[in-house]
């Protein structure tokens, strides 16, 4: 069965070598979003989520405690929890709790920021019966290390937040080929995304009248600034978003006000870019909730059960890996 052939990830590039790679593009300049993730960019992110206009984590949150009982119910005699990207944690705490309630559970978050993982562990480590086996790793990597020492228990990925909707439909489609590889029939994937909604509404999520997401975007160069040594000009960078119907993604970009010449010294490169040039940051893909069970089913999971929240367009999925 297609599901089943494991789909290498690309090679693994330094970050450095990721961002050359983008910058030097012909065409559309992009850098990778991960970029945004270091300390002061986690800071700007989780004050995103703090904002009205950016439903979506509210959402995720609320969702996860109304129904945490319903999420774990086909787990009934115990299930390791795996967490793809863990964040602080915090809105893990009503699953795991609701898990340990009935029975002592392992839990593994996979981050690749280490500030994240520490904070995970100290929101979570007062849970009785949580033990937390944190894994410093990329998502599959981290996924691979624990699928090869797991015990009988079933497992349960967890993949909230939306981040899914960073890929494009083919990684994407790749990414959870690769998941369902990792685990066994009966194992499950609860993954959390944001759906379509009207424009106006995605345009202020990402574009918050307190600049507050301009800024997380804008520290995407000051960070290469800070890291590679390099001098761009933050006064002549631009936050624009971009919203396209027929991908039903939004688009954050940097748009150059000015013609200018950007140095990476600890790169060793120089790059040109003209007046309203942009540079491509990322993508969130939203999604209609009718398309997500052939989606998932495209990679060898079968969607067990969907919650969606009443006041922001956004889907808990519960989706269970078939034979
Ligand atoms: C954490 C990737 C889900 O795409 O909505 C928030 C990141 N970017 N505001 C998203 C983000 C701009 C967020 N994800």
């Amino acid at each position: 069965m297609a599901s089943s052939l494991l789909i290498p990830p690309p090679a693994q590039l330094t970050l450095g070598d990721e961002v050359v790679a983008g910058l030097t593009r012909p065409g559309q300049k992009t850098l990778p979003s991960k970029l945004f993730y270091d300390q002061v960019g986690s800071v700007l992110f989780e004050a995103i989520c703090a904002l009205p206009e950016y439903g979506l984590t509210q959402a995720d949150a609320r969702l996860l405690q109304s129904h945490a009982a319903a999420m774990i119910a086909p787990f009934a005699g115990g299930v390791t929890v795996a967490e793809l990207g863990s964040g602080t944690g915090e809105k893990t705490r009503w699953i795991l709790e609701t898990l340990c309630r009935r029975q002592p559970t392992d839990y593994y978050p996979i981050e690749i920021s280490s500030l994240a993982l520490k904070q995970c562990q100290a929101e979570l480590a007062a849970i009785p019966g949580l033990t937390i086996h944190p894994q410093e790793a990329d998502y599959l990597a981290g996924l691979a290390a624990l699928a090869a020492l797991r015990g009988p228990a079933p497992l349960l990925v967890l993949f909230l937040g939306s981040t899914f909707g960073n890929f494009d439909p083919g990684p994407g489609h790749d990414f959870l080929v690769n998941v369902r590889s990792l685990l066994r029939p009966g194992d499950g994937l609860l993954l959390g995304l944001d759906l379509v909604k009207p424009v106006k509404r995605v345009k202020l999520a990402y574009d918050d009248p307190a600049g507050v997401t301009a800024a997380f975007n804008r520290n995407a160069l000051a960070r290469l600034n800070r890291e590679f040594d390099a001098d761009f000009d933050l006064r002549y960078w631009r936050h624009k978003i971009r919203y396209t119907r027929p991908c039903e993604r939004v688009e954050m970009h940097l748009v150059s006000q000015r013609d200018q010449t950007a140095h990476l010294r600890a790169l060793d490169r120089t790059v040109a870019f003209a007046r309203g040039e942009s540079i491509w940051t990322e993508s969130s893909h939203k999604f209609r909730p009718a398309g997500i069970a052939p989606l998932v089913a495209a990679a060898g999971f079968r969607l067990h059960r969907q919650w969606r929240d009443d006041r922001w367009p956004f889907a808990e999925n519960l989706c269970l890996a078939i034979e």
